[in-house]
């Protein structure tokens, strides 16, 4: 006899924001993926001190409470798997992209540029003009998927985080309304 058709859930995308109670996993997963990625595009050293500097729960919470930066967790099948971060610059109109970051292995899935758009999305009904963001120059499988979400490279900074240490960065923006 047939069985009746069970859907399967496993892979189910929600996209839902995060709240400073999400902070202490999404620090953790950050760990995980920085440590399995940034290999090659900086240093072991420099992957732990940024991970400390950017994300010890008291920076993200502050980012949450006083800088009106919005995070955003990406699951799949109720897993924890990806999340973005963005807010507004001192240019009004302008929303910068801070964070964009999937589990190795949940990339070329799309769920990247589903991330992309929902921020994009978002930051349209905040009445957003432009997004920018800053990618490490070496950070080629990010750049292509920004490329792939309308992104372009406007400019090259180099971003001083202390301890000398910096990121040798391309600021890349795309007009939400062209
Ligand atoms: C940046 C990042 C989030 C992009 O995610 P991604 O999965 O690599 O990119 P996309 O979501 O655009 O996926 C596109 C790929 O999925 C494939 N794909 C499969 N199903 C798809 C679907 N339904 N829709 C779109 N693309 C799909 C595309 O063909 C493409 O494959 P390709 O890369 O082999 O050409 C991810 O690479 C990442 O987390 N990188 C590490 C962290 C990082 O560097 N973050 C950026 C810091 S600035």
């Amino acid at each position: 006899m047939m069985q009746p058709y069970e859907p399967d859930h496993s892979t189910t995308i929600r996209i839902l924001p995060a709240t400073e109670e999400h902070l202490p996993a999404l620090a953790e997963l950050a760990g995980i993926i920085w440590r399995q990625h940034y290999p090659g595009i900086i240093s072991d050293a420099q992957i732990e001190y940024m991970l400390a500097k950017m994300y010890a729960l008291d920076t993200l919470g502050e980012e949450i409470r006083a800088k009106g930066i919005q995070f955003v967790r990406l699951l799949a099948g109720g897993r924890f798997v990806g999340f973005t971060s963005y807010g507004p610059t001192s240019e009004p109109g302008v929303m910068k992209l801070h964070k964009c970051y999937l589990l190795p292995e949940m990339h070329g899935r799309g769920h990247g540029s589903s991330l992309l758009q929902h921020c994009a999305r978002a930051a349209r009904k905040l009445g957003t003009r432009r997004m920018i963001l800053a990618v490490n120059k070496q950070n080629t499988k990010a750049i292509t998927a920004y490329h792939r979400n309308g992104f372009n490279i406007t400019e090259s900074v180099i971003t001083d985080f202390g301890e000398g240490y910096v990121m040798d960065d391309y600021v890349m923006a795309k007009d939400l309304f062209s």
